[in-house]
């Protein structure tokens, strides 16, 4: 473990914002993170990959950096394996492990920045697929007491970018590990229309998972930023659940409004479209603004402050509530 003092955590978190802690410890070994927990009174925070946070002041605490790695089979059957990772493995660098050893399903959630730890956190999703569908168990060391907890997969309370850790846990563990069920033969998801477009753009008709895969990396780049290029935290709002009857005030008033359905009475709207509908689509101001080819991701082109960027997340959030009387939720966890 190291342990730095009033340092800065501009090269911990993907927005690339220059604030700096009290104390950052990194945490390499689950005894390391009891030893230092025993001992502290500070606040703490903990930060994975640093991919869905802005900062907006410093930190007057501990932020605990998380580097615990590792990932072992535990079990396999005919059609199975188990997987048990450790937190602070890089979510892409797992995957590709997957890829390698034809362990299926996590394809589609090719080159999402962070960490494996985040994943159950805000149970992280694309082009079709959520990874709630594959934890069977996620371990976690409780804050205060310093034993180690196991939630099932029922446990976890997922939901659309959200858990008991982002909910009623929030702020109470460190998860430890993720246990994956990964399929040995492919299930390939193309429902989503923007793969079945690169696909064939790509002219592949039979897909491997590696060929998913690539057409994921392939839709990202072209549309998210790079945040080694410009910071950013991925999609910054998540997209917003109204009633049925109001997507369908929305649909005659808007027909064109990007919506989907769900199957509890609500249905999904696209926030990127009403973003962009209120004009906000690659608007700028000066080092900081709204990235152009995705109304959903706010970005920093060079040391923003992250107040002026949560600030221009309050305009949007008050834009898209005067347009369409829907108040948008903060995906990104502000600090
Ligand atoms: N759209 C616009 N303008 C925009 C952005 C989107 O009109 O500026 C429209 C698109 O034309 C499309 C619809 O909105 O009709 C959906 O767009 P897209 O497929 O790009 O997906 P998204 O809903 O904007 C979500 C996730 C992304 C994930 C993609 C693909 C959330 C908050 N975001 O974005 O996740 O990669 O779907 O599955 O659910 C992230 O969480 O950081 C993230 C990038």
């Amino acid at each position: 473990m190291s342990l730095q003092e009033n340092i800065s955590l501009l090269p911990h978190n993907t927005f690339g914002i220059d604030v700096k802690t009290k104390k950052l410890a990194t945490i390499t070994s689950v005894d390391e993170l009891k030893n230092i927990l025993s001992n502290n009174l500070s606040p703490i925070y903990i930060l994975g990959g640093g991919s869905n946070i802005l900062f907006t002041k410093d930190f007057d605490g501990l932020i605990l950096k998380n580097e615990l790695k590792g990932i072992q089979l535990i079990n396999e059957n005919e059609n199975e394996v188990y997987l048990k990772v450790a937190s602070g493995e890089v979510w892409h660098e797992f995957v590709c492990y997957c890829i390698e050893n034809n362990y299926c399903g996590m394809e589609n959630l090719s080159l999402i920045p962070g960490s494996v730890g985040a994943s159950p956190m805000q149970n992280i999703g694309a082009y079709g697929v959520e990874v709630k569908d594959f934890i069977t168990e996620v371990e976690a060391l409780h804050l205060k007491s310093l034993k180690i907890a196991h939630f099932s997969t029922n446990d976890c309370e997922f939901d659309y970018r959200s858990s008991i850790f982002k909910t009623k846990e929030k702020g109470n563990y460190f998860i430890t590990a993720v246990t994956f069920r990964l399929n040995k033969q492919p299930n390939i998801n193309t429902t989503y229309g923007a793969i079945q477009s690169e696909l064939e753009a790509m002219e592949i008709s039979n897909p491997t998972i590696k060929d998913v895969s690539k057409a994921v990396i392939n839709i990202r780049q072209s549309k998210l930023p790079d945040p080694k290029e410009i910071g950013n935290a991925g999609s910054f709002f998540k997209n917003p659940s109204v009633s049925n009857e109001k997507a369908e005030q929305l649909k005659t008033a808007f027909p064109e409004i990007p919506n989907y359905p769900q199957n509890n009475g609500t249905t999904k709207i696209a926030a990127g479209w009403l973003i962009e509908q209120c004009g906000y689509k690659g608007k700028t101001y000066g080092n900081y603004g709204v990235h152009k080819k995705q109304a959903l991701v706010l970005v920093n082109y060079s040391n923003a402050k992250g107040q002026e960027i949560y600030d221009l997340s309050s305009e949007i959030i008050n834009a898209v509530n005067t347009k369409f009387g829907i108040e948008l939720e903060r995906e990104v966890n502000v600090l």
